[in-house]
């Protein structure tokens, strides 16, 4: 094994989406670095990681929405790391009514789904330009596609995230860093997303690939240098039915679905967001 000398760094590889790209891509040979917030067992799943595949698995708990928690997590991989990969997958989202969202609640979305990723792929990418071959896969969404009543803050910071790629992609294309971004649909992942998926029908429940499977078509595809990447038959044809269907007919189909699907719990589970504090002195083993 250990036949990539370099390290992968992969954001809100607690559970979900993060941890199975981080589980497939140390299957391949990679080096991690997991990156989550605190207190959400980091350690013990990169040591779990590790003792399952021979690999080397750092972690790092920061809260990537805390400007200066990103900086001293850039610090730290920068004095310590060579890096070959980065995975842009933190992310949070919605179902609420946009009038009953809280400032806080929206600025976390945008802190974290849009402002960290372009500030970690702007800080990292000196690292990255170092290396032979280097890549950098953002997570998007489907929904990046579809503008959503009843979840519109996501959707549009996800097409943000479609558009960013895309243009760094063409920016850099040529260069040894390649830029990859992913559209997955539905996967059962956190509680908030479960609820969702129970109550929602129609698109929703179609376009629903489980997380293992997504996250290795990602990997694949990352490391074939597909540059838009849409796992799944059904989120391709939802993909090209967002292409060729009038935006008013979606609308009127969502604002249904969606309203179906308004739940309140989410931010329920976030409320420790922004009081924790980094201690360096524990990340690594
Ligand atoms: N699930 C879906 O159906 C779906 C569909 C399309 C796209 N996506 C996208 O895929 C990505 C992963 O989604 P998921 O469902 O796997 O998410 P998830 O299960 O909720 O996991 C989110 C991860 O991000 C971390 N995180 C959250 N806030 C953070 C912060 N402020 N700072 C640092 N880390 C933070 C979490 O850390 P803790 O564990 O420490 O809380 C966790 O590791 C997201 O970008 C999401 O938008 C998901």
């Amino acid at each position: 094994m250990n036949s990539h000398p370099n390290y992968a760094l992969i954001t809100g590889a607690s559970k979900g989406l993060g941890y199975m790209l981080a589980q497939s891509l140390a299957r391949r040979g990679y080096h991690l670095i997991m990156v989550s917030l605190p207190g959400e067992n980091l350690e013990q799943k990169a040591r779990e990681i590790q003792a399952e595949t021979n690999i080397d698995a750092r972690y790092y708990e920061c809260d990537l929405t805390q400007k200066k928690e990103l900086e001293r997590l850039v610090f730290w991989v920068k004095q310590n790391f060579s890096l070959q990969i980065l995975i842009n997958n933190a992310g949070m989202g919605c179902t609420k009514a946009f009038d009953e969202l809280t400032v806080d609640q929206t600025d976390q979305i945008l802190s974290l789904n849009i402002r960290s990723v372009v500030l970690l792929t702007h800080a990292l990418l000196p690292l990255l330009q170092k290396q032979k071959q280097a890549y950098v896969l953002n997570i998007s969404s489907l929904a990046a596609f579809l503008p959503m009543p009843y979840k519109s803050v996501y959707p549009a910071s996800k097409s943000f995230i479609y558009s960013f790629s895309r243009g760094l992609y063409a920016e850099l294309k040529g260069s040894n860093v390649f830029v990859g971004v992913v559209h997955p649909g539905g996967m059962v992942t956190n509680p908030e997303v479960s609820q969702r998926i129970r109550k929602a029908d129609g698109i929703t429940k179609a376009t629903i690939l489980s997380v293992e499977h997504t996250a290795e078509i990602c990997i694949r595809r990352l490391l074939k240098q597909h540059p838009m990447i849409i796992p799944g038959l059904m989120n391709k044809l939802v993909w090209l039915i967002t292409r060729i269907v009038p935006d008013g007919w979606i609308l009127a189909y969502l604002r249904k679905d969606m309203k179906m699907a308004d739940g309140k719990t989410f931010f329920a589970a976030r409320e420790t967001i922004g009081k924790d504090v980094v201690d360096e002195e524990n990340a690594g083993p």
